[in-house]
């Protein structure tokens, strides 16, 4: 069985940094071996840094894999989904490069980021760099706990690792990642019915709304989905707040070993359900990027190396 990165099934922590880089040309060769050094640090710095929980994990943008791995693709790699409809958009922003990283410490966060950076030197550009926190009792900064429907235990590596329906990508994962912009002043000038109403489950209590209670402009109801066989569809939600006084929302990351998923629920949120009834979430929040990668496995990274 390939080994798959820490990162992609690691329990929450406190603290995130979020590296997203293009590639120089012609970078590849070089790129192939220092990715795979990179992945191969991360993991061994999971041990050495027990303590604090370290984890991290390397992901390649879906429009860039072909340059950097041009012999094998994942079965289901592809670019970022385009919805929009209204005032509702779902902003494309391809990146070739996310790296993952995140501990107990802020500290432990900074040196690893200088790591991957001095390695990546003349390699690539930073595109952007976020920084995330644990907020209370993993509450968005919307209050709400969010993550309270992510698969647990060894259902987490069912839900996020691609399996053997497709051998040679086994261990691997599909990363879908989108920072929210939310607008606090609207969301804190609607009242708490409101806003449970909004996502579908209480504010403190962290209850879910029963089903007739539930509306179908509901977080929750337009997230929950099932396929044409009645399976749930899941994700594994790797989201944390991020942000400053200036601008500061949601770092939501999804990981699955099927993008089908996260594109039906981002659809059903964006669309609706054809009857008019969108994801209210949306209307105190907006994605302001938005961009899907594979994390592959640590074997896979260090074969294509060689
Ligand atoms: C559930 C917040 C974006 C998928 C939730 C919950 C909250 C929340 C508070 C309820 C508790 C839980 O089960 O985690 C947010 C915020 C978002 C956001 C603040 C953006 C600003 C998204 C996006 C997707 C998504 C973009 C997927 C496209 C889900 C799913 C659930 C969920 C699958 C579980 C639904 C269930 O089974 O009950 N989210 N979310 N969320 N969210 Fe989000």
């Amino acid at each position: 069985m390939p080994r798959e990165q820490a990162g992609v099934c690691a329990e929450g922590n406190l603290h995130g940094l979020y590296l997203l880089f293009n590639a120089e040309e012609q970078a590849e060769p070089a790129l192939r071996g220092v990715l795979a050094e990179i992945a191969a640090w991360l993991q061994a710095s999971v041990d050495q840094n027990a303590d604090s929980a370290f984890n991290g994990f390397v992901a390649v943008g879906a429009n860039y894999w072909d340059t950097l791995y041009p012999e094998a693709r994942p079965a289901n790699l592809r670019p970022f989904p385009s919805f929009e409809q209204e005032d509702r958009k779902a902003p494309v922003q391809p990146v070739d490069l996310f790296i993952h990283i995140r501990s107990d410490r802020v500290d432990i966060n900074h040196v690893a980021a200088m790591e991957v950076c001095h390695r990546l030197t003349g390699l690539v550009q930073l595109v952007e760099e976020v920084r995330s926190f644990r907020y209370l009792d993993n509450r968005d900064l919307t209050g709400f706990v969010d993550g309270t429907e992510n698969p647990q235990g060894v259902h987490r590596r069912e839900v996020a690792l691609v399996g053997g329906e497709d051998e040679a990508f086994r261990g691997g994962s599909y990363i879908h990642v989108q920072r929210y912009q939310h607008n606090m002043d609207r969301w804190n000038g609607i009242s708490l019915k409101q806003q449970e109403d909004t996502i579908g489950r209480t504010k403190v209590e962290n209850i879910e709304y029963v089903g007739q209670d539930k509306p179908l402009t509901c977080h929750i109801k337009r997230t929950n989905l099932k396929d044409e066989q009645g399976n749930s569809m899941e994700i594994l939600r790797q989201s944390m707040p991020y942000g400053t006084m200036k601008e500061q929302g949601l770092f939501f990351i999804s990981c699955c070993r099927t993008p089908v998923h996260f594109e039906a629920q981002l659809k059903s949120m964006i669309h609706g359900d054809g009857q008019g009834h969108y994801d209210h979430l949306l209307n105190f929040t907006q994605a302001v990027t938005g961009a899907a990668f594979f994390a592959p496995s640590l074997d896979f990274m260090e074969c294509a190396a060689e």
